[in-house]
């Protein structure tokens, strides 16, 4: 039996990028390495939770004494979100693909001169909204990210709300920063409260203040 502040606590962690096929051997990615997510599991289970981490192909290890499901497209990790619940905490810090190839050929597709291929895209399912929004079983906190390049907090409050979120973790996502891929983030906390600014830390630091933030809003049932 686990000890800690969130010990009797399910949660899910999505985490890394997503990969969406184009054709057997071709996909469309992302940047993300997978490090922010996985640092938010490993903090949540020192904590006691119970965590299941729905993960995008990343080259960063499972986390001990988590539930690692290894998932490649969108729709996958929806599916294996769902299968997850009911839970307590969602923290989506997955790099989703937002759009996919309409219809992904079967084989290989072929180079022929002059011709380019005809790529159609399609939207992908939103795992953070779809499980903000549920009407039946909704994990008591959801937690989403924002990806911003510019008016980071602006975009990130306009983000929670639309997505139906209980609090954003912001982060600024210009190349210069160093965000995706990096080993360090710096986060801007909004929640219906309102914004919190964290100092530059490293991800592993980033899940342990989340994590202690969540322990903390479970015992005093407060937002922030
Ligand atoms: O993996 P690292 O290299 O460590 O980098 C960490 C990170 C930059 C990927 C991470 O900190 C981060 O910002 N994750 C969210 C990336 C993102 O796709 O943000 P967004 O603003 O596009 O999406 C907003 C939220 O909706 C996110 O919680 C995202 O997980 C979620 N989402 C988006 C699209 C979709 N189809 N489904 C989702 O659940």
């Amino acid at each position: 039996q686990a000890a800690g502040p969130l010990a009797g606590k399910k949660a899910i962690v999505t985490s890394g990028p997503t990969h969406e096929p184009i054709d057997p051997v071709r996909y469309i990615a992302n940047r993300s390495s997978g490090k922010q997510g996985h640092a938010i599991a490993r903090a949540l289970a020192a904590l006691g939770a119970e965590v299941t981490l729905v993960s995008g192909p990343t080259r960063e290890p499972d986390p001990a004494g988590v539930k690692t499901v290894p998932i490649e497209s969108a729709r996958d990790m929806l599916a294996a979100c769902e299968a997850a619940l009911p839970a307590d905490i969602v923290v989506c810090a997955a790099a989703v693909a937002d759009w996919r190839v309409a219809s992904a050929a079967d084989q290989k597709m072929k180079k022929e001169a002059g011709a380019l291929p005809p790529l159609q895209l399609t939207e992908n399912p939103d795992i953070l909204k779809t499980l903000s929004q549920k009407t039946d079983g909704r994990p008591a906190l959801v937690i989403g990210f924002a990806a911003e390049t510019e008016k980071v907090v602006e975009h990130a409050t306009a983000k929670r709300a639309r997505k139906g979120c209980d609090w954003i973790l912001a982060n600024d996502v210009s190349p210069a920063t160093g965000t995706f891929g990096g080993d360090s983030n710096t986060i801007h906390l909004v929640t219906e409260s309102g914004t919190e600014d964290w100092p530059a830390m490293t991800k592993t630091e980033v899940g342990k203040r989340l994590a202690a933030r969540i322990a903390e809003h479970f015992q005093t049932g407060h937002s922030v």
